[in-house]
């Protein structure tokens, strides 16, 4: 099997971007893939739901993460770090990412300096999936995710503010399909829903009206548990799981599996 990249993005904060793909990834782990997440956020939020703080600004300082992998002073090989969890790997993120935008434009602000770097990992196949955690911003640092990206999932709140610039994002990430040919919009998932509130049936309903998109069927209810298994380093689907929403994720991975 060739090695899928599935990234998840959306530039409204909060979205629910990294909980969605750090469950997402241990569900494909479960399922017997070998699985690679890479943390392209400068939060560190990915990283540390699968390693602890102090591994996480070990790997910063050392510079054994993402920042020096697209400056050129690492290689992919040396800075991949596995997880608590056998077949799952991470490629830590760093605070310098902060500077990424200046890094790319310096090297020629090209939207391929990301894929060159990973170009040799994807052709082995050493992994079934790459996933990555995309930062709630859109700018060239975004571009160079999306040139590697055969599936992006976009998660979206189910909040008053929750659809603002979505229509935006779906844009931008349309027009990336001229230089990547094989990029695809695999679906919008509802998180951090309450069922019983307005906007969430509002949302659905806006939703439902734009045809082009594939909205799936399973939703993420909030779930406190989400937050006590990321203070424990780990996603909800590894910490515990009998909580309804890590269930909803592993609903949500066999929606995923079936569209691609
Ligand atoms: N289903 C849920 N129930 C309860 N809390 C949730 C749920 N999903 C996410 N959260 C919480 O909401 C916050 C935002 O989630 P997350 O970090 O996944 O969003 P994000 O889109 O990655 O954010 P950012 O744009 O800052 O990267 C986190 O504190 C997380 O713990
Ligand atoms: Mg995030």
């Amino acid at each position: 099997m060739n090695t899928k990249v599935i990234s998840f993005t959306n530039n409204k904060g909060g979205s629910g971007k990294t909980t969605t793909c750090s469950n997402v990834a241990y569900c494909l782990k479960e399922r017997g893939s070998k699985v690679l997440v890479i943390d392209g956020d400068m939060q560190m939020n990915l990283s540390l739901s699968f390693l602890s703080e102090e591994s996480v600004m070990e790997h910063d300082s050392s510079k054994d993460n993402i920042y020096y992998l697209l400056s050129g002073e690492r290689k992919v090989s040396d800075i991949i770090v596995p997880s608590f969890a056998e077949g799952l790997s991470v490629l830590p993120s760093s605070i310098r990412l902060s500077e990424v935008e200046e890094l790319l434009y310096g090297k020629g602000g090209k939207k391929d300096i990301l894929s060159g770097c990973l170009r040799s990992l994807i052709k082995s196949g050493e992994y079934d999936y790459i996933l990555i955690d995309v930062p709630p911003t859109l700018g060239l640092w975004v571009k160079n995710i999306l040139h590697i990206t055969d599936h992006v999932i976009i998660p979206v709140e189910a909040s008053p503010w929750g659809l603002f610039g979505l229509a935006n994002v779906i844009s931008y990430i349309n027009q990336e399909k001229k230089s990547n040919k094989g990029l695809d919009i695999l679906g919008i998932v509802l998180t951090k829903v309450n069922t019983r509130k307005n906007y969430y049936k509002d949302t659905k309903e806006y939703l439902a009206t734009v045809d082009e998109i594939r909205v799936f069927d399973n939703i993420i209810r909030t779930d406190s548990t989400i937050e006590w298994a990321q203070d424990n380093s780990r996603p909800v689907t590894a910490y515990r799981k009998s909580a309804r929403s890590a269930g909803e994720y592993e609903a949500l991975t066999d929606e995923i599996l079936k569209y691609m």
